[in-house]
């Protein structure tokens, strides 16, 4: 089987359907981003594309401040609607039912039913093409405590994440493996 060639494209998957939180102090608002992920340790730093012409362009370009909401599957639905339908004509909030968390570092509030929220100072604004990327730090990583056992690890195998994947929505599954796996040393123990 051989692969078929196609044009220039953007079909990397499966990608987190972000829920972008973010404020102008006065109107609080949701966007979901696809285009965002991690591109430093340390310092932690993120990205999201923006097309300029989104509501919440305007309030991140002002304000430079945002939360990423970790999808989960029980906010689908929330997920997409908030990505097809804009704050400059509709409570994003309000109509999803979500609610607001005060985040610690920044203005914005954070999504109280996303699992994990990463709340980022932007540090810069690179014009791409159709969407300007805003970098930026994570300053700080809000965990529900629900999924952190009691030895303080996440259990993120229990956060129902979701992905998106060629336009479609996914639950994340089969836990298939983990950091290092393949190399690791099988344990010498012998079984009782
Ligand atoms: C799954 C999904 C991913 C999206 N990713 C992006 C993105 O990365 N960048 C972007 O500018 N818009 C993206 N959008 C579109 C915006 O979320 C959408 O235009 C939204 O209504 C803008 O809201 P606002 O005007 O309130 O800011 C995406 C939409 C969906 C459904």
């Amino acid at each position: 089987m051989a692969k078929i060639k196609w044009r220039s494209g953007t079909l990397l998957a499966p990608l987190p359907p972000a829920l972008v939180s973010c404020s102008d102090g006065e109107r609080d608002n949701l966007i979901t981003v696809g285009w965002t992920g991690i591109i430093c340790s340390d310092p932690a730093k993120t990205y999201i594309s923006l097309r300029p012409e989104r509501y919440s362009y305007e309030i991140i370009k002002k304000t430079g401040e945002f939360v990423i909401n970790v999808p989960s599957s029980h906010i689908i639905r929330s997920i997409d609607f908030c990505g097809v339908r804009s704050g400059r004509s509709v409570d994003k909030f309000k109509e999803c039912r979500l609610t607001k968390e005060t985040a610690t570092e920044v203005k914005c509030p954070m999504v109280a039913e996303s699992p994990i929220s990463l709340e980022c100072r932007v540090t810069d604004v690179i014009p791409l093409g159709t969407h300007d990327m805003f970098m930026a730090d994570i300053v700080a990583v809000n965990v529900d405590e629900r999924y952190v056992d009691e030895k303080g690890k996440l259990r993120i195998e229990q956060c129902s994440l979701a992905t998106y994947a060629h336009g479609t929505y996914f639950a994340l599954g089969k836990k298939i493996g983990s950091f290092g796996y393949s190399v690791k040393k099988k344990s010498t123990k012998k079984r009782k």
